[in-house]
């Protein structure tokens, strides 16, 4: 099929690659110049695991600026970003795209993949009718929401769990239905406000087991329990699943804690008072903060002393520091007069643009010799048996070190 993606983004790359490498067609279209330039040459513009070997070696996509390059397409995608801004989902880029499309709209399907709360797809229509074409009749409209993890993001959009079709007319469904024809999963089929939510409904619930793993985490620690052998046991219940119980700093990254927010920001406005998912945020909030009070209770005043920080990015195999914990840590010690010296694998780039005025350093180890005390954000595989050099490490992500004066954040 002919399929055009707005948006080259994660979520936009990674499922119009991944169209691709399945035999269709793709065109895709963003606003961003030069990232359109890098599609073009093959060049990934973000760090995706696989992502690059497959776009070396496919030919068959390409990139443009230019909307119309949606008119001959049988399904059009809208993968733009929703970011929470000012306490509300920021839906700007949905809607200047909308009327983009609009434009070039003849019988396509156009099929929202970008995050957003119940209603907004449905609200999108008269933007779409603006040129005089009929949503449901001329052309159709659906939702399908993307369930792919940053840095696992291919493996998952080969290998989901479940896919979600939210359509309403029977061109859009059947469309959809051949498109997802060899993917082996189950496929659930409703309004387009149920799949809108259904994504945020997700996303939520990943979120409240982490920030109850990390209350738990909290009291077991007092109690001297370890709370990765409670949640080992705790998981082998069917019920229960052993997956996103690992305590440690809470959760970050551009999907969870927006979502989160904005879910609540809706269930306020329709008169109701969210009182898990108000606290699943507070949680999230302090987590990171307890780390420098385990770190003052070692060194007292922060003032003046050469922090290590290992890892920078929201979680392994990633560049991306959008809402990161290592935000959190990072300003909190610049607040308590902290020196820091930092290190992570691939987002110290991304993380210069916010933080210029740390230092950065190429290793763990050159981390390591040049701090006093080290706190692990992200667990990168490669921190696993760094030999620690008998100082002080205050572990986030539990991660296995060789000599180090240890405590962990929530064990
Ligand atoms: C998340 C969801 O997992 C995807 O299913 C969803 O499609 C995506 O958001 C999205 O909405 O687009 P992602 O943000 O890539 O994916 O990252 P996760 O793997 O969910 O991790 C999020 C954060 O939670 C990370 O900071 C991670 O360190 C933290 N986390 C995760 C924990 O602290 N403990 C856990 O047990 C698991």
């Amino acid at each position: 099929m002919k399929l055009a993606v707005i948006g080259a983004g994660y979520v936009g790359l990674v499922t119009g690659i991944g169209f691709a490498s399945l035999g269709h067609e793709i065109t895709f279209v963003d606003v961003d110049a030069k990232k359109v330039e890098m599609i073009e040459k093959a060049e990934p513009p973000l760090y995706e695991k696989g992502l690059k070997e497959l776009m070396k070696n496919l030919s068959s996509y390409r990139a443009t600026t230019e909307f119309k390059a949606i008119k001959n397409s049988e399904i059009v995608f809208v993968c733009v970003g929703t970011p929470f801004k000012d306490g509300k989902m920021d839906l700007s880029q949905l809607e200047s795209s909308a009327l983009e499309i609009s434009k070039y709209l003849s019988k396509q399907i156009v099929v929202l993949r970008s995050t957003v709360l119940p209603g907004t797809t449905e609200n999108l229509i008269p933007i779409f009718e603006k040129y005089g074409k009929k949503a449901f009749a001329d052309f159709g409209v659906a939702y399908n929401p993307e369930f792919l993890r940053e840095g696992n993001a291919l493996q998952d959009f080969f290998n989901p769990d479940r896919i979600v079709i939210g359509a309403e007319d029977e061109r859009s469904k059947k469309i959809l239905s051949e498109l997802y024809k060899d993917f082996n999963c189950p496929k659930i089929f409703t309004n387009i406000k149920t799949a809108e939510i259904i994504k945020l409904v997700a996303n939520a619930f990943l979120s409240t087991k982490i920030s109850f793993a990390n209350e738990i985490g909290n009291v077991c620690k007092k109690l001297g329990i370890d709370c990765y052998e409670v949640f080992e046991a705790v998981g082998l219940d069917h019920r229960i699943s052993p997956h996103f119980f690992k305590a440690g700093l809470g959760f970050g990254g551009s999907c969870l804690p927006k979502d989160l927010k904005a879910l609540i920001s809706k269930a306020v406005e329709v008169g109701e008072e969210p009182r898990i998912l108000k606290a699943v945020l507070e949680v999230n909030e302090s987590q990171p903060l307890r780390m420098i009070e385990i770190l003052k209770k070692h060194l007292g005043s922060l003032e003046g002393k050469k922090i290590g920080v290992l890892g920078l990015a929201f979680k392994p195999e990633t560049d991306d520091v959008r809402d990161a914990r290592s935000m959190v840590v990072v300003s909190k010690l610049l607040e308590e007069g902290a020196e820091i010296v930092a290190y992570d694998p691939k987002a110290m780039e991304n993380f210069r643009k916010i933080f210029p005025n740390i230092e950065y350093r190429k290793s763990a180890l050159e981390v390591i010799e040049g701090a006093e005390a080290i706190l692990i954000v992200t667990e990168w595989t490669e921190f696993e048996g760094v030999d620690c050099k008998g100082k002080l490490l205050v572990d986030g992500r539990r991660v296995k070190v060789k000599n180090a004066k240890y405590e962990g954040v929530c064990w």
